[in-house]
């Protein structure tokens, strides 16, 4: 056990895409637990793409962080010593510890992780971007065999999740992802019947094209991952009653996307089309988590989910990962290993 905790702290907030000054590395005293609280030394902590709008201090469905703050985020690690019911030292815990090498969390805010399956997947595909595909494509997605499910960022623990289940599901899959490498992880290892590299296309018209080529019979569920130029190319390729699940939109997260300044065009195909846009936010959606471990665990530890983790070591390489995974410089569900 080393004697100081290291944490990664929000020290401006950013303008656009963050860049490492707009965090700091802090040291200071491991902290002690109090009644009914868990000391946990960090073993990984997850980055995820969530974590850049708490860095702004615009409102949101979340409370923004404090300059100075801790940044947030979900880790896993060992209990050194527990004031609560139910933890003993060396279990291995997640909860929200945020991007620090120790944390104290009280008892009712950590879970003992289920030893089959290996400590990090309940940060990715058994954590809150699996059940966030898991949840929101039954209910928001409602897919029926035959048809046309289109994802970008298809190789992320979101999207390499939706694709195999809708995949399981009898639809004809189509990712979009940046790079030649990521198109053939989403075609080899999670299954998807086509790949578009939107790199190669600069113009959502040429995207469109390139898209209609391996949707021939349209597109019935979008699953909204990214926004920008990806949602203008998909939006005049919906079938009538198409389903749009609003996950995220990355590429506007800095801001800049210029496609946001032609979002006309696709508000009226929502219109013309009658397509069901559902924004959703998993955390509305937590009572659903123990059905979801009972029935994707198994599947997991058999190897009938594939999934990727992109694991960095070094808790201060923590910024720079996380720049890096807002841009696609991530292959996987991003993890620092503390
Ligand atoms: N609503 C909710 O409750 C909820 C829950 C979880 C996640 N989310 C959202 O779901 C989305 C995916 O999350 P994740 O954790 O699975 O992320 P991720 O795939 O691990 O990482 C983000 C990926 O987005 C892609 N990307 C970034 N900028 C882009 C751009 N301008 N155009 C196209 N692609 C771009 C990159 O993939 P490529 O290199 O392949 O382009 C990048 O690797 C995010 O928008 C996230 O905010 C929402």
């Amino acid at each position: 056990m080393t004697s100081q905790m290291r944490r990664i702290a929000l020290a401006r907030r950013p303008s656009g895409v963050p860049v490492p000054e707009d965090f700091a590395m802090e040291t200071g005293p491991i902290p002690t637990p109090g009644a009914g609280e868990v000391l946990i030394e960090v073993s990984h902590h997850s980055l995820d793409p969530y974590m850049r709008g708490r860095m702004d201090d615009a409102g949101s469905y979340a409370a923004s962080l404090e300059l100075g703050e801790t940044m947030i985020g979900q880790g896993i690690g060992r209990v050194l010593a527990s004031e609560a019911e139910g933890f003993a030292q060396g279990d291995v815990v997640t909860g929200m510890t945020g991007w620090a090498s120790h944390a104290v969390l009280p008892g009712d805010q950590l879970r003992v992780l289920d030893p089959s399956v290996p400590a990090t997947t309940a940060l990715g595909v058994l954590g809150m971007p699996g059940f966030t595909a898991w949840t929101a494509l039954r209910e928001y997605g409602r897919p029926k065999a035959g048809e046309t499910l289109v994802i970008a960022a298809a190789t992320g623990p979101v999207g390499a999740m939706v694709g195999q289940l809708a995949k399981a599901a009898g639809l004809r899959t189509v990712a979009i992802a940046g790079g030649d490498q990521k198109c053939q992880l989403a075609l080899e290892k999670f299954g998807f019947d086509a790949a578009i590299d939107h790199r190669a296309h600069s113009e959502a018209n040429s995207l469109r094209a390139a898209l209609a080529e391996v949707c021939p019979d349209g597109v019935d569920i979008y699953w909204e991952n990214v926004g920008g130029k990806i949602l203008e190319a998909v939006t005049p390729l919906m079938n009538v009653h198409g389903r749009i699940p609003v996950c995220g939109t990355i590429a506007w997260y800095g801001g800049s996307d210029e496609a946001a300044n032609r979002l006309p065009q696709v508000w009226r195909a929502i219109l013309t089309k009658r397509l069901s846009v559902n924004g959703f936010i998993i955390f509305d959606h937590w009572d659903g988590f123990p059905a979801f471990l009972e029935e994707v665990a198994p599947k997991i530890a058999a190897g009938e989910i594939a999934y990727l983790e992109d694991i960095t070591e070094g808790l201060e390489n923590a910024p720079q990962t996380f720049i890096g995974m807002l841009t696609g410089g991530n292959t996987g569900k991003t993890i620092i290993k503390v």
